[in-house]
């Protein structure tokens, strides 16, 4: 973390998880253990459906509400899909754009990524892009370069006036969900290179600004030491995002607090 510089953010990615009647619950359970983010900004980030009750129940608190996805389009014949207008109007914050997962099972390229992030930002919505590498490509030693490869495809386009709001996370794909986290200095050395990359298209002043979050099995007892690293922003959290007391930890970490 770097306070001077940027804001730290914890975000929860609930992913297909909770029903919105138990959102009320979570909602007052984290409000009672996590009463006043002193530094870093925290979201949850829920299934559609969820929005509206997350967004009534931390309507008193410092809790920001995002969403998981958007459509790339601005509207029209897209049967099913939520565009980034609909979730600005009910008072959304955040967009998830690009996690692994969708990457995965739903066919996202690089290209759809860009397409979404320019949605979002035309909306007003802040993105949170996820970047990051299988463990096939790590272990070819490709990290970097394919990493560069997604941020740059993921903004390309993007103005410079528009990057305050860009939120980047890399969730390296073998540490989501299994439990296995990358050392405090592999996540650092990815983040740094992302801050990179930024930099030469952007300049020192932006790169410097611009909130890098890592997410991977990120959890109570990883987290103080993951964002103790100098490029390492925040957090983009699943499973343990899913707990009031185990995300309460994770922000207490980033407020460098002892609960
Ligand atoms: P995890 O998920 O914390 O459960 O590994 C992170 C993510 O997918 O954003």
């Amino acid at each position: 973390m770097n306070r001077k510089y940027r804001k730290t953010i914890i975000a929860g990615n609930w992913k297909m998880n909770m029903v919105a009647s138990q959102v009320k619950h979570f909602a007052e359970e984290l409000k009672t253990l996590s009463p006043r983010a002193k530094w870093c900004e925290t979201v949850v980030c829920v299934p559609f459906v969820n929005i509206p009750a997350a967004l009534k129940a931390f309507k008193d608190s410092r809790v920001a509400v995002g969403a998981e996805n958007i459509n790339e389009n601005e509207k029209g014949a897209y049967t099913g899909e939520i565009s980034a207008n609909m979730l600005a109007d009910l008072g959304v914050k955040y967009v998830i754009i690009g996690h692994s997962e969708r990457r995965q099972y739903y066919g996202e390229s690089d290209i759809t990524v860009n397409k979404k992030v320019h949605s979002a930002l035309k909306a007003g919505l802040y993105p949170i892009v996820c970047v990051g590498e299988s463990l096939e490509q790590r272990e070819l030693g490709v990290t970097l370069e394919l990493i560069t490869l997604q941020v740059r495809t993921a903004l390309a386009g993007i103005p410079a006036e528009k990057m305050r709001r860009i939120v980047i996370a890399y969730e390296p794909i073998w540490a989501i969900g299994t439990g296995k986290t990358a050392t405090a200095e592999q996540a650092n050395e990815v983040c740094n290179a992302i801050r990179t990359v930024i930099r030469k298209n952007y300049g020192a002043r932006i790169a410097r600004a611009v909130t890098i979050q890592y997410g991977g099995s990120m959890n109570e007892g990883n987290a103080r030491e993951l964002l103790a690293q100098p490029d390492i922003d925040g957090g983009l959290i699943g499973g343990a995002s899913l707990i009031p007391e185990k995300f309460a930890k994770i922000i207490a970490a980033a407020n460098q607090d002892v609960i």
